[in-house]
């Protein structure tokens, strides 16, 4: 896959594409990221690529030749059938998409600046937008390594053990369940025998009811779809928890 970034500051993201898994995946070959500063593209001396809004208000608005003419100069490397705008505007990013995108053969993320990007590039260049969240942040670029990195993971050989990728929050559309690692004992705290006793089986079931147990106390909208098993998981830690006083008021 060919990902293409847009940004006023290809210096801070490169080192972020350089770690971890993701920078091993580059080195790979994997996948292929490419960052493009518009400020390239600008047309005065000075380079500029904002300006004040029509019509009046606060903060600058990014214009629309240096993006368009930064974005037209990807077309020999770029099929730019999916050149999506990071914004607060935009659809909010999931495990959904993020699946959704590493299907495709490439995209371009554009990363905006200042109060937001004139109409236009959206009229005309871009097909989709997308938000990581129901916050504003000051520009895309964070937004824009949230996505990399989550699409990525989805990338065939990219996590070396398909496992950690399938078992990841989110995935089968429940938080994960909780992980220990040695000591098996803590300041007084053990880790669960049952992780330590090498029963596969026993390990599986533990493993769903926590993630069941995570999911119902922190985001119950996300439990749907439940297996037979999954009911009788929950229904015993109904069983375990005492209800609090104002529980059982109400
Ligand atoms: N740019 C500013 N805020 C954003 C957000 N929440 N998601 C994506 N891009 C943004």
């Amino acid at each position: 896959m060919r990902i293409d970034v847009l940004t006023l500051f290809p210096e801070a993201l490169a080192p972020m594409l350089r770690i971890g898994v993701l920078g091993r995946a580059l080195d790979a070959g994997l996948l292929t990221v490419a960052l493009t500063n518009p400020r390239d593209f600008a047309h005065d001396r000075r380079r500029t690529v904002d300006d004040t809004p029509y019509g009046g208000g606060a903060g600058m608005v990014m214009r629309c030749e240096p993006l368009v003419e930064a974005i037209d100069s990807l077309i020999n490397v770029n099929s730019l059938e999916h050149v999506i705008l990071l914004s607060p505007r935009g659809r909010v990013f999931t495990q959904q998409v993020a699946r959704e995108l590493a299907g495709l053969r490439d995209m371009t993320l554009i990363c905006a600046r200042y109060e937001g990007v004139d109409e236009r590039v959206s009229k005309q260049v871009v097909t989709d937008e997308i938000s990581i969240g129901d916050y504003v942040l000051s520009g895309g670029e964070v937004a824009a390594l949230v996505v990399v990195e989550a699409v990525s993971r989805m990338l065939p050989g990219v996590v070396g053990k398909w496992e950690s990728v399938d078992t990841d929050s989110f995935y089968h559309g429940l938080l994960g369940p909780p992980q220990y690692t040695r000591p098996s004992l803590f300041r007084g705290d053990a880790a669960p025998s049952v992780l330590l006793e090498g029963n596969h089986a026993a390990i599986q079931r533990w493993r769903r009811k926590e993630a069941l147990r995570a999911t119902c106390a922190r985001r119950p909208e996300l439990l749907q779809q439940l297996s037979e098993e999954d009911l009788k998981l929950l229904a015993e830690i109904g069983a375990e928890t005492p209800m609090t006083e104002k529980e059982n008021e109400s």
